[in-house]
């Protein structure tokens, strides 16, 4: 039986140091649910990521060319304690030398991040460990500190399936938001012309992979917002622009495909470079010229957008890093590590925590 009272004693929700933290060493494991895949990571407090087992539900959703919400969840509950124990083995630990358990609580399709948590919650009450639920976006935002080792402020940009942000990270939970798509996340737009080019699933990679053969001058799409104030984004139109296009070829050819595919890209790069380089202004007006410019999330692992990021912020005599793409596309490490950065600042939570489908970095 639950007890509200017995609760409270063993998880706290207290802005104290937890006293497991006087080890030298300690190890955080988190979980990964909010989508397509399911993961379980042992990150150590000096960066190491002792394992990081991923299982993607990719054939699961192929048939359907997009993630059945339904499904996701139920693979989740089928894998989550193999994938856990995996990644518990591999990194040759105990439940026992763990400081705490960490899972994915929102933002995500509710189904997966139930299963997440619920598993989360029922071990680290088993084991009397502290549950810490964690933000997937923090867990991005929070990656290149784990991969390169970076100092708070820094300027990001947050590009995944569900988001696509301009964000200064201030610290652990500290964020503030610059600019924002209004319309269309950025990998949403790759995933929906990449099913328009009858590309398959997951549409983002195998739109880049196509790209790669193909002509990005041959169409001019347009670019919303570009030159336009501010750091807001905008994709619809262009989606638009690709989907009339095919309509109106006689033939989707592989070089038609290819060639739409690259001018897709080569728009969206350009989009992306004009919109950052108002928030790389804004962010040195704010911070100086010291702070690194960071591009985090699934389409962060598409290298003409590395590529481009890189230059322009050259231009401005900025660093500019991302993660390797194991760890921009969703994985469980990064929820370990923003776990940990948690701890650290005795950011527990309680284990009546209810997950959340919409959670915004704003909120944090
Ligand atoms: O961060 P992520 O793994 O999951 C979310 O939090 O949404 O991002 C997934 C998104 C998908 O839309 C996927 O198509 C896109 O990232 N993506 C890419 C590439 N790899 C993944 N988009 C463009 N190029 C890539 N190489
Ligand atoms: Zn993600």
């Amino acid at each position: 039986m639950w007890d509200k009272e017995r609760r409270n004693v063993t998880i706290t929700e207290n802005k104290s140091i937890n006293p497991l933290l006087d080890k030298k060493d300690y190890f955080v494991l988190g979980i990964e649910s909010s989508c397509d895949e399911t993961a379980a990571s042992v990150v150590r407090n000096d960066s190491k990521i002792l394992s990081n087992v991923i299982s993607s539900q990719f054939e699961t959703h192929r048939p359907y060319g997009g993630v059945v919400p339904e499904l996701a969840a139920r693979a989740h509950v089928d894998k989550i304690d193999l994938i856990v124990e995996e990644a518990m083995r591999s990194a040759q630990i105990n439940y026992n030398d763990l400081s705490a358990i960490a899972a994915t609580g929102g933002p995500g399709l509710i189904g997966g991040v139930l299963v997440g948590t619920t598993f989360g919650k029922a071990m680290a009450f088993a084991n009397n460990l502290p549950f810490i639920a964690v933000n997937h976006l923090e867990g991005h935002a929070l990656t290149p500190r784990l991969t390169h080792h970076i100092n708070f402020p820094y300027l990001l940009l947050l590009a995944s399936g569900g988001h696509c942000q301009l964000l200064t990270v201030k610290g652990v939970g500290e964020y503030e938001l610059l600019g924002s798509t209004i319309d269309d996340a950025i990998g949403e737009a790759f995933d929906k012309t990449a099913k328009l080019l009858g590309l398959g699933f997951p549409g983002g990679p195998a739109l880049e992979k196509t790209a790669l053969d193909g002509d990005g001058k041959r169409y001019n799409f347009p670019k919303p917002l570009a030159g336009r104030p501010g750091c807001d984004f905008s994709f619809s139109g262009l989606k638009t622009a690709v989907r009339y296009t095919v309509d109106n070829l006689p033939n989707l050819t592989k070089k038609n495909q290819a060639d739409l595919a690259a001018s897709f890209q080569e728009t969206v790069v350009s989009i992306l470079n004009d919109r950052c380089a108002n928030a790389i202004s804004i962010f040195q007006e704010k911070n100086g010229s010291n702070g690194i410019f960071v591009a985090a999330g699934g389409v962060a692992a598409n290298m003409p957008i590395r590529n481009g990021l890189t230059s322009l912020a050259s231009d401005y005599n900025m660093d500019f890093i991302a993660p390797p793409l194991n760890l921009c596309t969703d994985n469980a490490a990064m929820i370990a590590w923003a776990g940990l950065e948690k701890l650290k600042i005795g950011h527990c939570t309680n284990l009546d925590f209810a997950p959340r489908p919409r959670w915004s970095l704003n909120e944090l």
